[in-house]
């Protein structure tokens, strides 16, 4: 089986700076993103030796233990992308289009999807995505990493709000992380994604 590999930061610890602190990158990166990683791949080896007939496992437990961590993995790697330094504003391109055709202005996109980040329950994300079938583009939570999933839409642009994600610098202000953070996203990494589907 393919072993799952924790992606190097596209750019330097600090470069979020005073978005998203130094620390906060390190930990948030080499700590929890690689967690999520060693989770899979744990679980992964688990699903091999009982294959193999090496090992009885729980295998409700197992699968859920596969998509908490590979969840976690996969929308952490779209994370770091989606944001970069001096970058913010509004989009180009066709995403800017789509945006403008769904949500009505970009302003409208960004009051929906602020909403979704600052109200989700606990821990968890806010995910602009794409449905390929209906050429449509949705605004979702997932809780955790993958409660209230939707099977068929594509993720674009994630927000991670986890606590780890911005309590050593926002305390308990959610919301200012989530209105500080419009101004890091990499708007043409979401493009490259969008555009690729
Ligand atoms: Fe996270």
């Amino acid at each position: 089986m393919k072993k799952f590999e924790l992606p190097p930061l596209p750019y330097a610890y600090e470069a979020l700076q005073p978005v998203i602190s130094k620390e906060i990158m390190t930990l948030h990166h080499d700590k929890h993103h690689a967690a999520y990683v060693n989770g899979a791949n744990a679980a992964l080896e688990k699903l091999e030796k009982s294959r193999k007939g090496e090992m009885e496992i729980d295998m409700k437990a197992t699968l859920r233990d596969i998509s908490f961590n590979l969840s976690g993995h996969n929308l952490h790697s779209m994370f770091w992308p989606n944001m970069g330094s001096n970058k913010g504003g509004t989009p180009g391109g066709k995403i800017a289009d789509q945006i403008n055709k769904d949500f009505g202005s970009f302003a409208s996109f960004q009051k929906e999807f602020s909403a979704a980040a600052k109200t989700t329950e606990g821990n968890g994300w806010a995910v602009l995505a794409f449905h390929p079938q209906t050429e449509q583009l949705f605004v979702i939570q997932l809780e955790k990493h993958n409660v209230a999933a939707i099977p068929g839409l594509r993720p674009l642009l994630v927000l991670d709000v986890w606590e780890h994600a911005y309590y050593l610098d926002y305390k308990n202000d959610r919301a200012k992380y989530v209105d500080s953070w419009w101004n890091v996203v990499n708007w043409d990494d979401v493009e490259k994604t969008f555009s690729k589907l």
